[in-house]
């Protein structure tokens, strides 16, 4: 009899250290390097947290200009990376677009194998120009428009959305998409960030890392349930039928998706800043049904279960609301966690052990074999 313990989904199991961020669910607390994740969304642009999740220090106005010049240098995509995007399938998932173009990225960096901090550094800041184009673009082709070019006036959250809809918004609604990148940026060890350190551990490159990451993410119990909150939605359709939707889901032993999380039982630390967020747009884009089915559902899955909502429950409506097809509303949150992941690909590699854990056999017992 093995004297193994099973964790299953390493639940509780504490795997590493780590200095990027700290979710306490005591407190229903979030900080990224110190700093509690609802001050920074108040008053910071995305780039200089992303600044902070890297160096570890919210950037001099120096440093934050440097910075700048090399994202924005990035945002104009290698021609062949567009031409081979433009080749695959217009029905791919956008989550499936942006997985080949970071391999594509990769396999055309000659410093691809290269693991240093600065090399790694340097393909950070790469990705993180990158991926807003990619994203609009992926966003354009689905509504048979063409790619626009950067706007290097621009900073990243207005240059994302006019990339994406051919003008700058109403600042509030920039505001708003800001707020959602800085609470998207960071998480600790979910499974996404859990899943490009185990590839960097082996020592592989930050493309494989981070496409791996993608495909994570991609999963509705992950990232992909900002998507599946806005499937339920257009499902319930109004207020009135939220509590007997949650009804028939429960009997039928669905999951209500932007509901529950593994690490916080008592809420999301989040959900607050973000579900204000979404107020400001819907009181611009006309969305008030949303906003009151928001509620209503929130109400009947506490009622019925005691789930809380997560951070994707109020980001899934409130991208829609911008004008994001349902799709493009995953690739946003890896635009974002591309800050946390590259950091943590960074950490790992600076104290690497393989990531390499233990299973218990539960096959058939040895036996002879008859050839
Ligand atoms: N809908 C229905 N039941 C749920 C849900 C849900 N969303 N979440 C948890 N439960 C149930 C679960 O089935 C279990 O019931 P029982 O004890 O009767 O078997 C109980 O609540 C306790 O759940 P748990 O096992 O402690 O939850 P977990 O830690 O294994 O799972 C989770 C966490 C996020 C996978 C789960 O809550 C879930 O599937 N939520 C929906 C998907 C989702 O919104 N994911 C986003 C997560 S946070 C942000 C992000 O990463 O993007």
């Amino acid at each position: 009899m093995s004297t193994k313990t099973v964790h299953k989904g390493l639940a509780g199991v504490v795997v590493d250290t780590t200095g990027i961020s700290m979710v306490n669910p005591e407190t229903n607390s979030l900080t990224y390097r110190g700093y509690p994740v609802q001050d920074l969304a108040a008053h910071c642009r995305f780039e200089e947290v992303a600044h902070l999740l890297w160096h570890g220090e919210l950037p001099t106005p120096a440093q934050l200009a440097e910075q700048n010049a090399v994202e924005r240098a990035h945002r104009e995509l290698p021609a062949d990376l567009v031409s081979t995007l433009l080749h695959l399938p217009a029905t791919a998932h956008p989550m499936d677009t942006l997985r080949t173009a970071v391999s594509i990225l990769g396999a055309n960096d000659p410093h691809e194998d290269e693991n240093s901090p600065e090399a790694n550094h340097a393909k950070a800041l790469r990705l993180f120009g990158a991926l807003p184009s990619i994203v609009a673009l992926t966003q354009r082709r689905r509504r048979g428009l063409l790619p626009l070019p950067p706007r290097p006036d621009l900073g990243f959250a207005e240059n994302f959305l006019a990339m994406t809809f051919g003008a700058v918004p109403e600042p509030e609604v920039v505001r708003a998409f800001e707020i959602s990148l800085v609470l998207y940026a960071e998480h600790s060890f979910n499974a996404s960030t859990f899943t490009s350190r185990v590839v960097t551990s082996t020592l592989s490159d930050l493309y494989s890392a981070i496409t791996a990451a993608i495909g994570a993410l991609k999963g509705p119990l992950h990232g992909g349930a900002n998507e599946a909150v806005m499937a339920a939605f257009e499902e319930i359709g109004t207020a009135d039928r939220a509590q007997e939707w949650v009804a028939r889901a429960l009997a039928a032993k669905r999951t209500i998706m932007g509901f529950g999380h593994r690490v916080y039982k008592n809420g999301d630390s989040r959900v607050p800043t973000m579900r204000a967020a979404l107020r400001t747009v819907a009181e611009l884009r006309d969305g008030q049904r949303l906003l009151d089915l928001y509620e209503s559902l929130a109400g009947a899955v506490f009622a019925a279960k005691g789930l809380h909502p997560n951070l994707d429950y109020p980001a899934g409506p409130a991208y829609h609301l911008m004008g994001f097809d349902t799709p493009v509303f995953t690739p946003i949150f890896v635009a974002a966690r591309i800050t946390g992941w590259t950091a943590h690909i960074t950490e790992q590699l600076a104290a690497n052990s393989l990531i390499r854990p233990s299973s218990l056999y539960t096959g058939s017992a040895q036996r002879e074999f008859i050839a």
